[in-house]
C-alpha cells in the first residue's frame, strides 16, 4: 500500500538526552501541531530531525534514538553542529525568515549559509530517495526545505510530490532582492503541486515565477518543458475536536483536577469584580508584535485609566531560535518592558501584566484559552496564526472576543474577529474598549459564525484537499504525457 512522507525539518517531538536517557518533548509551532494530527490518523512516515547535533548523538544511543522516534512514526536526517549553524540559525532563520515576513533589514545574504543550506536540502532529499516506494506521495513542508522538491524531482523524477509553505510568500519586490531567487523557484518547481495558506501569497509566487524565470503561467498553473506545476492556496485549519473537547471537559472538572494555573485564574477572577483577562500567546518572534502589543497595553490604560486594576494581560511566550541575535535582543526589551510597566502601575492588589516565557502542556493552554475573556493577537506580519483558531474552537459557551491583526493569514477567514493593524495603537485601544463592552449576544453571534467555519475547515480538510489536489494533478500529468 502506498504511504505519505511527510518531510519538515522540525518533527513533531524534540528529542534530547538528560542524564543519559532520551527524552521527547512535543515540538511548538502551527507546522508540528497541525500536521500531528493529520500523521497519527494516517499511514505517513515522517522524517525530519530530531533537535540534536550529531555531535551529541552517543554512538550508545544510536538505537534508542531511532526507537524513539520510531515510536512516533518518525525518522531522521541527522544535522552537523556546523549544518545546524548555517542551514537552520543562518539561512533559514537570518535569510529567508525575516526577508519573507518582510522584515528586510533582518536580513542576512550570506554565502556560506546558502551552500550550506543547499547541503541540508541534498541530505533530506537524499533520505527521501532513500525511502520512498515508487507509489508513495511525499509531502515537503516550509521554507527550511524549499530546494528538496527539485532534488528529489532528479533522483526519482516518477514520485509524486507536493510542498506546502507555512510562512507568507513575499511580493516580488521583496524576493527579488535574494541572491538565491531563483534556485529557490527551481527548488520548488520540483514538485507537482505547491500550496499556500492564502491566495495573495499564491499571486506573490506565481508573479515571481513568471518574472523571475520567464515562465507561462495560465491561470494556476505554471508550465514546464515536460511538466505542469500546479499551485494554489489551502488555509490549514485546527484539530477543532481536539480543542473544543478539551475545552468540553474542562469546564466539567472536578475540583481536584484543576491545575494550578486554573487555581490562580479563579482566584485572581473571584477577588476583582468585573476583572477580565487579556491573552496573547505566541512563539516570542519579531514577527509577532509582542513588543509593540505591550506598547499598545501601556497606551491603552493610559487612555482609559478606568481599567487599572481591572483587567490584566497575559503573556505566554515559548523560547524559540534563542540563538539569534534578534531574538535575544526582542527577549530583553520584552523583559524591559514588562519590567517597567508592571513596576509602575502595579499596586498591592493588581500586576497588570503576567509573563510566563516557556512552553506549557496542552491543558493549561486550555486553562488559558477558556478563562481568557480576549485574545489579543497582533502579528506585525504571520503566514496563518493558529491560535486565533484555537482560542475561538475552546469556547463552548460561545462567549470571548478575538482581536486579530489584519496582517495575519488567519484573518482571511476569521472576519467576525475585530480585525486591527497591528501599527495602529488608536484603533487597538479602541478595540480593546469595543472588546471590553461587547454585548454577550453579539460576542456569541460572531464566535459561532468562526466555529462553525472552523470546525468544517479543520485540519484533516486540510490535509484531504491538498493530498486530493496533488494526486489529481499528477493524474493529470500523466495523461498529458500519454497523449
Ligand atoms: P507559529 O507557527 O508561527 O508558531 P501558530 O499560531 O500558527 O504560530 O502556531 C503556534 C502553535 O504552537 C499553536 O498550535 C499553539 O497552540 C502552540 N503554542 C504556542 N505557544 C505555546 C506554548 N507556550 N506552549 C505550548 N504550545 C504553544
Ligand atoms: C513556524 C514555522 C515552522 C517552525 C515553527 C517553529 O511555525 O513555519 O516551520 O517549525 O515556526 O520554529 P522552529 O524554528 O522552532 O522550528
Amino acid at each position: 500500500m502506498s504511504k505519505t512522507i511527510i518531510i519538515s525539518n522540525r518533527l513533531p517531538v524534540q528529542l534530547q538526552i538528560k542524564e543519559g536517557s532520551i527524552e521527547a518533548t512535543p515540538s511548538v509551532g502551527g507546522l508540528a501541531t497541525g500536521m500531528k494530527s493529520v500523521h497519527s490518523d494516517g499511514e505517513s512516515l515522517w522524517i525530519g530531525w530530531s533537535g540534536l547535533t550529531l555531535e551529541e548523538i552517543p554512538d550508545s544511543l544510536d538505537a534508542d534514538i531511532d526507537q524513539a522516534l520510531a515510536r512516533h512514526g518518525c525518522s531522521r536526517v541527522d544535522l552537523s553542529k556546523n549544518e545546524v549553524d548555517g542551514f537552520y540559525y543562518g539561512f533559514s532563520n537570518r535569510t529567508i525568515w525575516p526577508l519573507f515576513h518582510y522584515f528586510m533589514e533582518y536580513s542576512e545574504f550570506e554565502l556560506s549559509n546558502w551552500t550550506v543550506y543547499e547541503a541540508v536540502n541534498r541530505k533530506f532529499a537524499d533520505a527521501i530517495a532513500a525511502a520512498a516506494a515508487d507509489d508513495d506521495v511525499i509531502w515537503v513542508h516550509d521554507y527550511q526545505l524549499m530546494l528538496v522538491p527539485q532534488m528529489v524531482r532528479e533522483q526519482r523524477p516518477g514520485l509524486s510530490i507536493g510542498f506546502f509553505l507555512h510562512i507568507p510568500f513575499p511580493s516580488y519586490e521583496i524576493f527579488r532582492t535574494m541572491p538565491w531567487r531563483r534556485e529557490v523557484l527551481r527548488g520548488l518547481l520540483g514538485s507537482d503541486l505547491i500550496g499556500f495558506h492564502t491566495y495573495d501569497y499564491e499571486r506573490h509566487f506565481l508573479s515571481s515565477v513568471r518574472r523571475l524565470l520567464g515562465l507561462e503561467v495560465s491561470f494556476n498553473e505554471i508550465h514546464l518543458e515536460d511538466r505542469v506545476v500546479k499551485v494554489d492556496s489551502f488555509p490549514m485549519g485546527i484539530d477543532y475536536k481536539k480543542f473544543n473537547e478539551a475545552a468540553a471537559r474542562h469546564r466539567d472538572m472536578k475540583p481536584g483536577e484543576i491545575s494550578d494555573l486554573q487555581n490562580r485564574l479563579d482566584t485572581h477572577k473571584a477577588s476583582t469584580p468585573d476583572a477580565k483577562f487579556f491573552l496573547s500567546i505566541d512563539r516570542l518572534d519579531y514577527t509577532k508584535g509582542i513588543a509593540r502589543r505591550i506598547k499598545a497595553f501601556e497606551y491603552f490604560l493610559e487612555k482609559y485609566p478606568e481599567y487599572k486594576e481591572k483587567v490584566r494581560l497575559i503573556i505566554l511566550a515559548v523560547p524559540s531560535r534563542s540563538k539569534v541575535p534578534q531574538y535575544q535582543r526582542l527577549k530583553r526589551e520584552i523583559d524591559e518592558l514588562v519590567g517597567r510597566i508592571n513596576g509602575e502601575l502595579s499596586t498591592v492588589s493588581w500586576t497588570p501584566i503576567w509573563y510566563f516565557y516557556r512552553s506549557l502542556p496542552f491543558d493549561n493552554l486550555i486553562d488559558l484559552y477558556t478563562s481568557c475573556d480576549i485574545a489579543w493577537l497582533t502579528p506585525i506580519r504571520d503566514g496563518m496564526n493558529l491560535v486565533a483558531k484555537e482560542y475561538i474552537a475552546t469556547r463552548t459557551d460561545q462567549t470571548g472576543v478575538l482581536i486579530l491583526s489584519e496582517m495575519a493569514g488567519s484573518a482571511n477567514e476569521m472576519n467576525e474577529a475585530l480585525l486591527i493593524n497591528p501599527n495602529n495603537f488608536e484603533q487597538i485601544a479602541e478595540s480593546l474598549h469595543q472588546a471590553l463592552n461587547m454585548p454577550e449576544e453579539e460576542q456569541k453571534r460572531r464566535n459561532a459564525a468562526m466555529q462553525k467555519r472552523l470546525e468544517r475547515y479543520n485540519v484533516e480538510k486540510w490535509a484531504n484537499d491538498f493530498m486530493n489536489s496533488l494526486l489529481t494533478q499528477r493524474q493529470q500529468d500523466y495523461s498529458m504525457v500519454a497523449r
